[in-house]
């Protein structure tokens, strides 16, 4: 198979760029910068990509790479540091600008490079570096510039190496993905043939050489990544993938019964724990929301290893999670395979006695995860599932958690999604909540005093940040007039209106 190697020099971006890459139907993976000459010599790989860095390639210890890759006669694509790491390592000059520069900028092309045959002369393009180029070896020619970096992309045409300054990867570089697809496509000649059933079937076969004839545990959730990791094992190794699915009691309506039926249907053994009373019972009377994460994950804990320990002696388990890439992010790129802290609920014991850790889709964004989970025939409503925090609406509930109020919010959760469904609006993320409110209604003739839902739906492309969805007063208004009537126990309906910061999404 075709593939396009893009090494790593510690950007950001770098799995990003093996996306993009993929997303022009050319499969793409990220290696080490370090990766050994030979193993780059090799026919199937048609092009070799250089990604940006945090270093300085003049440092004495920066990431280089064995100068022999400019003789292997693979185009190469240099981005940011990678530009810079190329025109050092063959005669050129890269030195530190006095400010760093970072954003978007304007640049000039040159039309005539093959990166950018057809683009108009001016591009928007994002920057983000410390040093740049101040002059090119032999050989080498420019081809763009903007009016503080003279240099912003170079060229060896009879060589076939090129170096931007500018980060095409990112969507801030409006004609970015046009770049890659003339360096992919274009230079490299690579075939656009990949598809993800590719990967689907390559990451099966991984699967089963790394389980060998052993056996996987997978802890499902019922969130989008845990089941497309299940459903890719169960067709890997089949019955040797346990699944241990447990209900906290905290899910939201109908959701045990939708994945206990869609696993139940797989050929897999599927435990699921009804561990409801349980988890109630610990949440009794605890209203301090640091008090009750840490209950729900302890919890969770004891459920999932007392499965565990009755499994121990059918044999030696691997454990499967469903860890995507945007996790290795956010744990800094602790990518050693230990298992992770931030584990759905609260991690998992490091004591547990497996042979290894199986995790599929380590290199994969949500949206490929979703696409995998479809090729999979799982159902819509799984595949496309917003996120839902691991401790559930435990975390929806300001104050005591209780069967009751946890019906409660079911009810008027399902109500919710159903009218933004029926109103085509699809924010980021959506649910109703309990505020710890009760307050004075009035209901027939009869005064209430019963408890406010919450109403919070936000729209954020990374979470971190979030702003509240803009959602037209009649469907707020047909929701509320549901919610009351329909959900025993409520009398008022609030719409959250806050950003995160200074708020967060969910409540507690
Ligand atoms: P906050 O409330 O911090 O949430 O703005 C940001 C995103 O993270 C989700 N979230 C969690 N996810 N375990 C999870 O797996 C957790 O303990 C947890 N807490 C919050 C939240 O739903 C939102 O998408």
């Amino acid at each position: 198979m075709e593939k396009i190697i893009v090494l790593d020099f510690g950007g950001q971006y770098n799995q990003l760029i093996a996306r993009r890459v993929r997303d022009l139907g050319v499969y793409s993976e990220v290696w080490p910068f370090s990766s050994p000459l030979s193993s780059l010599d090799d026919p199937s790989i048609v092009g070799i990509i250089f990604t940006g860095g945090p270093r300085s390639c003049y440092e004495e210890t920066s990431p280089r790479v064995d100068k022999g890759i400019y003789d292997l006669g693979k185009p190469i694509l240099g981005i940011c540091y990678g530009a810079q790491l190329i025109a050092f390592q063959n005669g050129g000059h890269v030195e530190a600008i006095p400010e760093r520069e970072y954003g978007n900028r304007t640049i000039e092309i040159d039309g005539t490079s093959p990166l950018f045959s057809g683009l108009e002369q001016n591009q928007d393009v994002f920057m983000s570096h410390g040093d740049q180029i101040a002059s090119l070896g032999q050989g080498f020619r420019v081809t763009a510039s903007s009016s503080t970096c003279p240099i912003a992309s170079y060229e060896d045409q009879k060589k076939r190496i090129y170096g931007v300054q500018f980060h095409p990867e990112v969507e801030h570089s409006v004609h970015g993905q046009d770049m890659l697809a003339r360096f992919v496509l274009g230079i490299c000649n690579a075939s656009p043939t990949w598809k993800p059933e590719d990967f689907l079937s390559a990451k099966i076969e991984e699967a089963r050489a790394i389980i060998g004839d052993k056996q996987v545990l997978c802890a499902l959730s019922g969130g989008v990544d845990s089941a497309v990791v299940a459903a890719l094992l169960s067709k890997a190794v089949g019955k040797r993938l346990t699944c241990v699915f447990v209900d906290h009691g905290l899910l939201r309506k109908n959701e045990a019964e939708q994945v206990k039926k869609t696993f139940g249907a797989m050929d897999l053994r599927l435990i699921a724990v009804d561990a409801k009373r349980e988890f109630y019972d610990a949440l009794a009377g605890v209203t301090e929301p640091e008090a009750k994460r840490k209950i729900i994950g302890k919890k969770f804990i004891d459920v999932f290893s007392k499965e565990e320990q009755k499994l121990q002696g059918t044999g030696e388990f691997y454990l499967a999670q469903g860890t995507i890439y945007p996790d290795r992010i956010e744990s800094g790129l602790g990518i050693a395979a230990k298992i992770k802290s931030h584990h759905n609920v609260g991690g998992l014991p490091k004591d547990m006695d497996f042979l290894g850790l199986v995790e599929p889709l380590k290199d994969l964004f949500k949206d490929e995860v979703r696409a995998l989970g479809r090729l999979l025939g799982l159902p819509e409503d799984i595949v496309s599932r917003q996120p839902f925090p691991g401790p559930g609406l435990g975390i929806r509930i300001v104050g005591e958690v209780t069967e009751e109020r946890v019906l409660i919010v079911q009810e008027a959760d399902a109500i919710f999604q159903e009218e933004l469904k029926a109103a085509g609006i699809r924010p980021s993320q959506y649910f109703a909540a309990l505020s710890n409110m009760r307050s004075v209604g009035v209901k027939g003739d009869e005064r209430s005093y019963e408890e406010a839902v919450v109403l919070r739906a936000v729209d954020t492309d990374d979470f971190m940040t979030a702003s509240p969805t803009e959602i037209p007063y009649e469907v707020l208004f047909k929701a509320s007039r549901r919610i009351v009537n329909e959900v025993k126990g409520v009398n008022r309906v609030l719409y959250d209106v806050t950003s995160k910061p200074p708020s967060t999404i969910e409540l507690e």
